[in-house]
């Protein structure tokens, strides 16, 4: 048996007509840039996620950007992010010419960690970006203890929760990417800014468009950065069954839970309050790289994320980071495993899974 690491086109059968109809109409509109189906997508997401708000942006990488700019950060504040994510929110920094200070990961939830991030605090830091990592909130209380805006990215927990709360209504802004992998993935990039401040809402709802509020008068220095109309609609289709895929993702992670006890690896850990959406269901293994080759050979490619943590990355050479800085998001960059994980994975293919783990750790043991 072979099991697809990923699979976004599963998705597109069981929702063809209601998704040829959504395009099918917008195509007929010809309504094609922040139209209706992007207005009532904001409206629908944002109180998804118990936001006052939310601003379709052109990706999950162009909210975070936006999202500081927001809030006027650029050269010479700093933010505060974590090395051990996607290069996005380091990156949104980079592009708003702010400085980048990371601070070290909690070493089995992945998220940043509150301690080390106080640590990190000087007169300059204007923010911080937690990143709910694989589906799971960043430890949300002790970061808002801290006394900083909070500006968080939501890109892989959309549903997630913290006592109940979801996770984008937490911070001053949330941050969301509709990449097609996501857990609610559109067909093209995506993303969006959730937010309850209407001034702020303004602000961003300009920088999307150019700095604009009236065409062709530049108020601000602006983006072309807005959600796609075809996306919109197809996301809304979507949206529907967002509970649902979190629900089998949940149970697939239970399932995988079962199945690995007992074996010399640590699985995922969910901090108390927290609902994850698992996006990701990564293990940590001493024998990774081997463990790696053995699924590969025994039909379960994987991809792993993230091999080289943010402070190590060559774009960021001029920096002056070195081995060593950040040794929590080192040693599980060395060791993480993510495993097949998306809603379509039938309970067989989780079980070959398993079994090709467990094969890996029998082999070893005879
Ligand atoms: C944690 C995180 N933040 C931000 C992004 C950026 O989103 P996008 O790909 O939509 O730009 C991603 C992934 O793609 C991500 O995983």
């Amino acid at each position: 048996m072979n099991v697809p690491f990923l699979n976004p086109g599963a998705q597109f059968p069981p929702l063809r007509a209601e998704i040829l109809a959504a395009t099918e109409a917008v195509l007929a509109r010809a309504h094609y840039i922040l139209g209706p189906n992007v207005a009532a997508f904001e409206e629908e997401a944002a109180r998804y996620c118990g936001a006052g708000f939310g601003v379709g942006v052109n990706s999950g990488s162009d909210a975070l950007t936006l999202a500081l700019r927001a809030f006027d950060i650029g050269p010479g504040d700093e933010v505060i992010t974590t090395p051990f994510t996607y290069i996005a929110p380091a990156e949104s920094i980079h592009q708003v010419g702010a400085k980048i200070v990371f601070a070290d990961i909690h070493p089995r939830r992945f998220t940043l960690d509150p301690e080390d991030v106080a640590r990190r605090i000087t007169p300059r830091t204007r923010a911080i970006i937690p990143v709910h990592l694989f589906g799971q909130a960043a430890a949300m209380g002790p970061l808002a203890a801290l006394g900083l805006p909070l500006v968080e990215d939501c890109a892989q927990a959309i549903g997630a929760t913290v006592d109940g709360r979801p996770v984008g209504s937490l911070g001053v802004l949330g941050c969301l990417s509709f990449y097609p992998t996501k857990n609610l993935g559109a067909c093209g990039d995506g993303g969006m800014v959730l937010c309850s401040n209407p001034d702020t809402v303004t602000r961003l709802r300009m920088l999307r468009v150019h700095g604009i509020q009236r065409r062709y008068f530049h108020d601000l220095h602006g983006y072309n950065s807005r959600l796609d109309e075809l996306q919109a609609a197809i996301l809304r289709v979507k949206l529907p069954h967002l509970d649902r895929w979190n629900a089998r993702r949940a149970e697939i992670a239970a399932r995988y839970d079962v199945g690995l006890s007992g074996l010399p690896l640590l699985l995922p850990e969910t901090a108390p309050g927290n609902r994850h959406v698992f996006h990701v269901y990564a293990i940590l293994s001493d024998q990774r790289d081997a463990l790696h080759a053995h699924l590969a050979a025994n039909g379960v490619p994987t991809i792993i994320y993230y091999p080289q943590p943010m402070h190590l990355q060559q774009c960021y050479a001029d920096q002056g980071w070195k081995t060593g800085d950040y040794p929590v998001a080192e040693s599980v960059s060395k060791r993480i495993l993510p495993l097949p994980m998306y809603p379509e994975l039938s309970d067989a293919e989780v079980d070959h899974v398993i079994q090709a783990i467990r094969g890996f750790f029998n082999g070893i043991a005879s």
